[in-house]
Formats: structure tokens, C-alpha cells, sequence
């Protein structure tokens, strides 16, 4: 038997494409593939060498090492679109909105980073914290401290971690130790694309906080660097909260829209990704469509900050991508499951019904194709990195009353969506590796 050669039997589930607003009708014991849910109970995941080699429902050769999950679900590793290094204290910060909420929490929080063995120790706290949720991929702002950009990709490499990151550009309107320029800013970018840009797992993203904290100087500068890497991502915040939007007309009055900020600057691209998008009009959602670029929902954080409700179906209507994410520390989770259910709960607001295949594919499939990842992570398929979760159905006597009253896989998961969260992640494995245990 050889080490690397394992294979988990669980109930699989996948997505071979982006679900319907309509539930798909599946039964609970019955293998089926509709509308996008790759759906395979009671099947054998066999991964060699970190890779997904065969999915099969019959025992696998002797040369893999059984696992018995039987009974319980088996998931691709979750991924967090977009989610704060530095914002773990942060979370359950009380009274505020956003723009009173950075003043007074967050840039304080985040001037602690300039340490690097803060930023060292914080880093690895932040990862094993993401896998402990179940999330094995993310897209994360560190803070302006190159130092913090280094210990996050140090941290992720060690657990062999998806991650893309990068150094969060920030020179105007941030308190002292916040604050960079656009030469020392634009010398760290190419600096750290060059060190840790396709390095084992790491991905590069150039990093504007938001409009209100960068100069159009430096937003050209971060244009003129993705010109350079085209295969560099690029990710920021935009339209979350009506005082912000007032802010950013004053600052750039030649604007269209919050998004033509972006648009203007040239960083308006296939790889960009916008935390919150939630006061959007149709030209904007248009242009973001032309684009291909993504926006990152972050539901628990709307709700907590106040900020509104962003619009799923308007989005997509016209083609926009959108993804989901925890934006802790506004977000008061890192759990994907509570992320989810929130995205439920804002959707309902709107008058939506959105369904756990599609919330589960936002941050799987759906957010590994945003990133241009499909062909490594988001889906059980042959090929993939064995980026997996295990999670039992339910968790408690009163969630495992609900689960066993779920007369069809869809009533099952969004019961599962609804009441669950880490504790019922059985285990985390990266690259095939169990990187994390209950
Ligand atoms: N806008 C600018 N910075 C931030 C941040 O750290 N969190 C959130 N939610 N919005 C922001
Ligand atoms: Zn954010």
C-alpha cells in the first residue's frame, strides 16, 4: 500500500456547472447529475499523490488506504472570495458603520502588522482558522506592511494553501503606519509578484484597499503593474455603504459611478474581484459583465455593518459573476456555512429564494472559475487537487431531528446550510493531506 495512495468513502458532492434559481428534485439515495449538482452517495474518492485520481462506486484496488466516512458528506474545499488577515480581532466590533467602523476598529488593528513577528504569528492563526471552517482556498487583504504579505504566503506555503494575496495599497486618508507611496508601493508590488507570484500555490492580487485610500496616482500605478502580469489578479472594495459612495463623489468628481473609479484607472479586468458591489446601477453591472470581472457577496458582513442588501439576481441577470465571501472582520464568521445561510437571508429580502446548490457552488466551482482555478480546485473531477471537506450532516439534537426529516438532497443541504457550521467539519485535507481534525 502506498502512502499517498488514499481513497474516502462519503457521499460526494459536486457541481459540473452554475445551478438554477429552481431547486433540482434529487433523491437522497439515488446517484444523479441535473442542473449542475453532481450528486454521488455512498461513492469512493481515490487520491494519489494529493491528486484526484478516480471516483467509483464500487471498493477501490488494494493499493489505497481505505477511510469510512460513510454517511457523511464530502464536499470540494470551500473558498473564501474575500476575507481580512489582519481582522480577527477585529470581528464583533460593536455600533459602528463602515467608514466610524475602520476609524475606530480596524486601521488601529491593523497598525499592529508593522511587527513582523506579530504579523508572523498572526498569519499562521489565520490560516489553520480558515481550514478549521473548512475553507482551503481564499482571496485575502493583508495590510500595507509588506511584511504581512510575506507571513501570510509563508504560513499558506506550509500548509501547501491556495491563497492570493497581496500588499494592501493605501496613501491617502489612513492614519500614520498606514500609509505607503506610489514609488516604495509600486518597488514592494513587483518585488513580491517576483518572490511569491506561481511560488507552489500562491497567487499574486494587487491590493487597493478602496478608492477613498489611494491616490489616482497610485491606482494608475496598480493598472500599470497588471499591465506588466496579466495573469495577476486584482481585488478592492466597492460600493458597500451610502456615506462611502458621498465620500468617493467628492474625491473623484469626474466619475460616472464608484465603478468607473475603477473603470477610469484601467482596473476594470477578467481577474478583478470587488468585495460587497451592493449600490450598483445597470450600467455599472454592465460593465462589470463586459468585463468578466467578479463580485464577491459578503452577506454577514452587510448585515452586521448595515450596509444593504446586494442584489444576486440583478447581478446575474445581466451576467455578472458573483461569488460569496466571509469579509471578516465586517463579517462575524469565517464559516462559509454561516456565509451561506446569511446569503439566504439577504436574497429573501429581495424576494429571492436562493438555493443551497447554488449558494454551495458560489463557493466552490462558481468561485474556482472566477479565479480562473477550475482546472486545480472547486470540483470533485479527475484531474483536481484533493482539496476536500468531510462534514457530518448535522451537529446537535436538534439539527439531526431537521436532517432526518429532509425527504430530498436539496431539503437535506439547505437544512445543512441553515443550521450548520465548522463544528460539523469532520475533517480538512489539502492536497490529499488531513490538515485538519476534529
Ligand atoms: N472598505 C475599505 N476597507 C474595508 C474593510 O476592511 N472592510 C470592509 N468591509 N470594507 C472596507
Ligand atoms: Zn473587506
Amino acid at each position: 500500500m502506498r502512502r499517498d495512495c488514499v481513497a474516502i468513502q462519503a457521499d460526494l458532492l459536486d457541481f459540473t456547472s452554475a445551478p438554477s434559481w429552481q431547486p433540482a428534485p434529487m433523491a437522497l439515495h439515488l446517484g444523479a447529475d441535473a442542473d449542475g449538482v453532481r450528486w454521488r452517495p455512498a461513492h469512493w474518492l481515490l487520491i494519489d499523490g494529493g491528486v484526484i485520481v478516480d471516483v467509483q462506486a464500487h471498493a477501490p484496488p488494494e493499493a489505497f488506504a481505505r477511510i469510512d466516512h460513510r454517511g457523511r458528506l464530502l464536499t470540494p474545499g470551500l473558498i473564501d472570495a474575500h476575507v481580512h488577515l489582519p481582522q480577527l480581532g477585529v470581528m464583533a466590533s460593536y455600533g459602528t458603520q463602515l467608514l466610524e467602523w475602520l476609524e475606530r476598529y480596524t486601521f488601529p488593528a491593523e497598525q499592529a502588522f508593522g511587527d513582523a513577528d506579530v504579523a508572523r504569528r498572526a498569519a499562521a492563526v489565520f490560516v489553520d482558522a480558515l481550514l478549521a471552517h473548512g475553507t482551503t482556498a481564499a482571496m485575502v487583504v493583508p495590510t500595507v506592511h509588506r511584511t504581512s504579505v510575506d507571513a501570510l504566503f509563508e504560513a499558506a506555503q506550509s500548509r501547501n494553501m491556495r491563497i492570493v494575496a497581496g500588499k494592501c495599497l493605501m496613501d491617502r486618508n489612513a492614519p500614520d503606519g498606514l500609509r505607503d507611496d506610489v514609488v516604495h508601493a509600486e518597488r514592494d508590488c513587483r518585488e513580491l509578484i517576483r518572490a511569491w507570484h506561481g511560488r507552489g500555490r500562491a497567487r499574486y492580487a494587487m491590493t487597493v484597499r478602496f478608492a477613498p485610500t489611494s491616490t489616482p496616482d497610485q491606482l494608475a500605478m496598480a493598472a500599470r503593474v497588471l499591465d506588466d502580469h496579466p495573469d495577476v489578479h486584482f481585488q478592492t472594495h466597492l460600493a458597500e455603504n451610502h456615506d462611502e459612495l458621498a465620500w468617493v463623489k467628492v474625491l473623484f468628481p469626474e466619475a460616472r459611478s464608484y465603478l468607473d473609479v475603477y473603470a477610469q484607472a484601467g482596473l476594470l479586468r477578467r481577474r478583478s474581484m470587488f468585495a460587497h458591489g451592493i449600490w450598483l446601477d445597470d450600467t455599472d453591472r454592465r460593465a462589470l459583465a463586459q468585463a468578466g470581472a467578479t463580485v464577491a457577496h459578503c452577506p454577514s458582513s452587510n448585515l452586521f455593518l448595515g450596509s444593504g442588501a446586494m442584489d444576486w439576481r440583478a447581478h446575474e441577470a445581466v451576467g455578472v459573476n458573483v461569488v460569496l465571501a466571509s469579509d471578516v472582520g465586517g463579517g462575524t464568521s469565517l464559516s462559509m456555512l454561516r456565509t451561506m445561510a446569511d446569503a439566504y437571508r439577504v436574497q429573501a429580502a429581495h424576494g429571492h429564494r436562493l438555493t443551497a446548490f447554488k449558494a454551495l457552488h458560489a463557493c466552490t466551482l462558481g468561485a474556482a472559475q472566477s479565479l480562473q482555478w477550475q482546472d486545480e480546485v472547486g470540483s470533485l473531477d479527475v484531474g483536481r487537487m484533493a482539496d476536500v471537506c468531510i462534514w457530518d450532516w448535522a451537529t446537535g439534537s436538534v439539527a439531526k431531528q431537521r436532517d432526518a426529516l429532509a425527504r430530498d438532497l436539496h431539503e437535506r443541504l439547505f437544512a445543512w446550510m441553515m443550521l450548520g457550521d465548522e463544528r460539523g467539519l469532520v475533517e480538512t485535507r489539502v492536497a490529499g493531506q488531513c490538515v485538519h481534525g476534529r
